[in-house]
């Protein structure tokens, strides 16, 4: 039997009840991808459900007002997927309809090659092969890929060898059957080989070898950034900024921030307005020291404190503007502010 009827044949039997499956709207499946690059199916779904029951149409999600479109994303991360999602949106709605050939999907905001195949592949059944991480290691176990898939070589090596596996009658199918396989059996760290009906024909498992597959080229280096946040408290408001600039988290909001180079003391912190805050006969509360959180290649170690302002300050750091503390929860703040706005007492 070919890849395509055995993958399929799996598919037919063990393919998970999805709220975008079985459906053709591409702004629903355009949606669902751009969730599922940001979190895992169990997550993504209530994400998707929530997104569409609020904008059950691409031109209401374009009438949305950014900070409405970020507080839904808040918590999957990598905002810039949510802004880029706003953007298209809105040009798709500028266009009048949503663009039905390969080229004018990739051509959106936030569409790169993967997205852009698995949206003609699901919604317009155009034979284009997907490749995301599970098609990735599903074919390096199956085909004992020696190529790096995170390589220029690699990519097209693999390109073409999904192409010419697709079955194109049911090429959304199958672009979903090895995302499927690859997230439920063929899996990265305990891989079903009793019972996978690849397993006689697969060239890493007959050789003992599922675990060196795929090949990777790179190991990504992993960061440490070191955020001091002063929660800064003055008559039942608090001192907030939207992030604006080229880094993590923009189009968030967050309280006062001082970066550092390295793990240090608020004394040594050099930041003049902070200084004059904390020596002006305010309550400064240290909350938590050096709390981790991991980003993608990044690892942000934080210390968290709160000063509660007897008067309001002659002068406020520019960008920074008070908000009432009732009004917190409408507001979108990165994952690793809203765990602790939820234990600070302010
Ligand atoms: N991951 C990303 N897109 C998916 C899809 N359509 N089905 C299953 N897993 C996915």
């Amino acid at each position: 039997m070919s890849f395509s009827s055995t993958l399929l044949k799996w598919y037919d039997v063990h393919k998970r009840t999805l709220p975008w499956r079985g459906i053709q709207d591409p702004y629903k499946i355009w949606l669902s991808e751009i969730i599922l690059q940001q979190t895992q199916i169990a997550q993504g779904r209530e994400y998707y459900l929530h997104f569409i029951d609020r904008f059950p149409t691409v031109d209401m999600l374009a009438k949305a007002s950014e900070d409405e479109v970020m507080k839904m994303w808040e918590g999957l991360g990598y905002y810039s997927r949510a802004r880029n999602l706003h953007t298209a949106a809105k040009e798709i709605a500028r266009q009048g309809s949503f663009p039905r050939n390969y080229e004018d999907v990739r051509a959106l905001k936030g569409v790169g090659d993967y997205t852009a195949a698995a949206i003609c592949s699901i919604a317009y059944n155009d034979p284009i092969a997907t490749l995301d991480g599970n098609a990735y290691r599903v074919l390096g176990r199956i085909y004992c890929v020696e190529l790096p898939f995170d390589s220029k070589e690699g990519k097209s090596f693999y390109k073409e060898l999904a192409n010419s596996l697709l079955d194109k009658q049911r090429a959304g199918e199958f672009n979903q059957a090895i995302m499927d396989f690859g997230a439920t059996q063929c899996t990265p760290k305990t891989p079903r080989c009793q019972e996978c009906p690849f397993a006689d024909k697969c060239g890493a498992h007959t050789a003992h070898q599922e675990y060196n597959f795929p090949v990777r080229a790179k190991k990504t280096e992993v960061k440490e950034r070191f955020l001091n946040y002063f929660f800064i408290v003055w008559n039942n408001q608090i001192l907030i900024h939207k992030r604006n600039n080229k880094d993590i988290w923009r189009s968030l909001y967050e309280p006062y921030l001082v970066e550092d180079e390295k793990q240090c003391s608020i004394q040594d912190l050099q930041d003049a307005w902070l200084q004059n805050i904390i020596t002006g006969g305010n309550i400064l509360t240290e909350h938590a020291q050096d709390v981790r959180h991991m980003l993608t290649h990044r690892i942000l170690r934080t210390n968290f404190f709160s000063i509660h302002l007897k008067y309001k300050p002659q002068e406020i750091p520019a960008d920074y503007s008070f908000h009432p503390l009732e009004e917190l929860t409408t507001i979108a703040f990165p994952t690793l502010i809203k765990k602790a706005l939820g234990k600070i007492n302010l």
